[in-house]
C-alpha cells in the first residue's frame, strides 16, 4: 500500500527544536545521546543537525552528520513512528547526501546496529554497502555495520584510524565544552 508522503521542509535544526529531537531518539534507540550532547551538535558548526518539519503536524524527523576527512558521517537519524513507511527517511538521507555533496564531501558512511534490519533494508536500496562490522561498537555491546555509499567503497587507512581512534561523537568539540571525555570511544545511537 503506497502512503502519502506528507508536505516537508528540510531545514538547518533550532535549538528551540531539542526537546522533541530529544524525544524522538530516547523512543528510538537502547542507548540514545544524552541531551547535552544533543544541545551541544545543535550548537557545534561542524555538525549538520537538519529537521523535517510539517506546518500542521511539527517536527517529523531530523538527522545529525558531520565531516571525518574527506567523508561525511551520519551519526544520527529518526522518523516520528507515525510518519514512517511515507518516504520521509528516505527524503532525509537524500538530503544528507546532497548538504555533503554541496561541501565537496562525496563519500558518505554510516553505522548500523547489526539487529536493525529496516534501517540496512532502506541504506541498502539507497546504495550503501556493509564493508565492515565493528564489535560492542555501541554502549550495550551491541556490533554495528559500517556502510558507505560513494567514490570508494574499501577503507582506507586513514578512515580506520578515525574510526577506531575516534568516535564521531569525540569530534564533536565536546571536549572542549566538557561535555564527553577525550577517552571515550563508542558511540551512543544504533
Ligand atoms: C530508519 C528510519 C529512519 C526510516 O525512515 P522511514 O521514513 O520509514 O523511511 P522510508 O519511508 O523512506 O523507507 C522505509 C520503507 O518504507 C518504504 N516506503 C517509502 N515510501 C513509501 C510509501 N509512500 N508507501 C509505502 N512504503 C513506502 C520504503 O520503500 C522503505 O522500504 P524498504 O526499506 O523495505 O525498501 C525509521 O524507520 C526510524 O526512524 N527508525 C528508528 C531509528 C533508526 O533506526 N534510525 C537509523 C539508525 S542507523
Amino acid at each position: 500500500m503506497i502512503n502519502p508522503l506528507p508536505p516537508a521542509e528540510i531545514e538547518p535544526a533550532h535549538p528551540d527544536d531539542l526537546g522533541v529531537i530529544d524525544r524522538l531518539q530516547q523512543e528510538a534507540f537502547n542507548t540514545p545521546w544524552t541531551t547535552e550532547l544533543l544541545r551541544a551538535a545543535i550548537l557545534n558548526e561542524e555538525y549538520c543537525v537538519r529537521v523535517l518539519r510539517n506546518p500542521l503536524l511539527g517536527l517529523l524527523g531530523f538527522y545529525i552528520s558531520h565531516a571525518v576527512e574527506k567523508r561525511c558521517n551520519l551519526d544520527n537519524l529518526v522518523v516520528r513512528p507515525a510518519q514512517r513507511r511515507k518516504g520521509l527517511g528516505t527524503m532525509l538521507i537524500n538530503d544528507w547526501a546532497e548538504q555533503a555533496a554541496a561541501k565537496g564531501l562525496h563519500v558518505l558512511t554510516l553505522q548500523v546496529n547489526t539487529a536493525n534490519r529496516d534501517a540496512q533494508r532502506l541504506y541498502e536500496r539507497l546504495g550503501f554497502r556493509s564493508t565492515r562490522i565493528l564489535i560492542s561498537y555501541y554502549p550495550n555491546g551491541n556490533d554495528a555495520f559500517q556502510m558507505e555509499r560513494g567514490k570508494k567503497q574499501a577503507l582506507d587507512d586513514t578512515l580506520l584510524g578515525s574510526l577506531t581512534g575516534e568516535s564521531p561523537l569525540d569530534k564533536l568539540a565536546l571536549r572542549p565544552l566538557g561535555l564527553i571525555s577525550p577517552l571515550r570511544r563508542k558511540k551512543q545511537t544504533p
